[in-house]
């Protein structure tokens, strides 16, 4: 493909060999849906940070949790992988999962790709709202743009056994094993609290969204930037959905700066104080590393959680596609909303499924490198918010050939009208002609 320029955000990138962002999803990007004054994601995100800022004081009864809502999400590859410990070969970072503008920038796949530079800015408690970007599969809880809500909060070894009633044998830090319940350079005290700390922060903001009623369950996971690590799950529609990960974050996040880099900031931060009492240069440095040891001497837990399946369940939003409607029809519900007030969505104000949807089959013979989410993109591409689900429905291979093909079922729906057979034609002749062209597909 020819080197093009594509702008983001007023910003100019070079194309290359990994630039897969597409057209549809660059016109999301600067939508801002959690900063949109009545919409569902803006009163959520308002409700989420009243909760954190009613509920969490510093030391001079102020709130806390500092809050960042328009960081840009245009991202490097090292904010978003390497700056997390996200090996080189996790799948997050393949050209199938991910949205690349090129192979320096992409857009977020998740709100943690700020909290290293956010913690080395010296916060110690703060959240990220923000739109990400992730190539998935279609259907009525997958949308390739949603919104995280990013929490991390630091702990000096004060601070976290503070409420204990005799803290004078608790240390943060020993050199020891990891185990499933804790990294090597914790001790099993820390990352016992941690969790508590961690997972009763969590379930209060969700009684707080949802009341006592809702029903939730804590399933351990892996993360590479946190260990150990959980995933919140809550039923929807009957479904265990997974709403949020979170863990305590890997010690080596908290002080990957050089030491050499830390004890110039120090020696350069504490300069007044060094020249007052002119004390010379090898103290200096000496005074700079007893700082250094000081300044990554917390640990910390984080969590990020995806606001629209939370609002789904929130306000009865039955498909993740109303969150991008224009249409009076869902705004209007939530305009002029108090967000404290309980809302739920009436489909019959807005039916989804009050037009019937139009269904089609693409059988195609698939070429090795083939993969599914390349194609449930291409048909995001091609019909936008027009396409309700596609779904894998025959995967088979060939005894002799060994050739492989498979069957998409694509449900088309308009959500403000119903379609005619002749455009949802229309559309489907074009998806099936850009997978030849571009997945290198064969149509049966
Ligand atoms: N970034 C993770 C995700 O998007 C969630 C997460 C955030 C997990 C913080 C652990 C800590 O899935």
């Amino acid at each position: 493909k020819p080197e093009q320029n594509i702008t983001v955000l007023g910003n100019t990138y070079k194309t290359d060999s990994w630039t897969n962002v597409r057209p549809k999803i660059l016109e999301k990007v600067g939508k801002n849906l959690h900063l949109k004054k009545g919409h569902p994601l803006n009163l959520l995100k308002t409700r989420i940070e009243k909760h954190f800022y009613e509920n969490y004081f510093n030391r001079w009864r102020n709130p806390l949790f500092s809050v960042y809502d328009n960081i840009s999400p245009v991202v490097t590859l090292e904010q978003n992988f390497d700056s997390l410990l996200v090996p080189e070969d996790h799948i997050s970072r393949s050209l199938s999962d991910s949205y690349y503008i090129n192979t320096k920038y992409m857009l977020r796949a998740h709100t943690s790709a700020h909290e290293h530079d956010l913690i080395k800015s010296g916060l110690d408690a703060f959240l990220i709202f923000g739109d990400v970007y992730r190539r998935d599969h279609v259907d009525a809880s997958h949308y390739p743009v949603f919104h995280q809500v990013e929490g991390a909060r630091l702990f000096t070894e004060h601070q976290l056994f503070s409420k204990v009633r005799d803290p004078t044998n608790l240390k943060l830090f020993e050199e020891g094993r990891r185990e499933p319940t804790k990294q090597e350079s914790h001790t099993l005290e820390a990352a016992k609290l941690m969790e508590f700390e961690l997972k009763s922060t969590l379930e209060n903001l969700a009684a707080d969204l949802f009341g006592k009623g809702l029903e939730t369950k804590w399933v351990e996971t892996y993360f590479p930037f946190t260990h150990p690590s959980w995933e919140l799950e809550v039923k929807f529609q009957g479904e265990w959905l997974e709403v949020l990960g979170c863990g305590i974050l890997e010690q080596q996040i908290l002080k990957s700066e050089s030491i050499v880099k830390q004890c110039v900031t120090l020696i350069y931060r504490h300069k007044i104080f060094i020249s007052y009492f002119k004390i010379d240069c090898v103290w200096q440095v000496a005074l700079a590393m007893c700082y250094t040891a000081g300044a990554v001497d917390s640990i910390g837990w984080a969590f990020g959680l995806g606001l629209e399946r939370l609002a789904m369940t929130l306000y009865d939003i039955p498909d993740i596609r109303l969150f991008w409607s224009e249409d009076s029809g869902f705004l209007s519900q939530f305009e002029g909303s108090d967000h404290l007030k309980p809302i739920k969505y009436k489909e019959g104000a807005h039916p989804v499924s009050k037009f019937s949807p139009c269904i089609n089959d693409l059988s195609f013979w698939i070429p090795e490198n083939f993969s599914e989410n390349d194609f449930h993109d291409l048909v995001r591409n091609v019909c936008g918010e027009y396409v309700e689900q596609v779904k894998l429905i025959d995967d088979f291979k060939h005894p002799k050939t060994k050739r492989q093909s498979q069957c998409y079922r694509i449900v088309y729906r308009h959500m403000e009208k119903s379609f005619t057979k002749e455009e949802v034609n229309v559309m489907h002749e074009k998806v099936a002609k850009l997978a030849t062209e571009e997945l290198g597909v064969e149509i049966r």
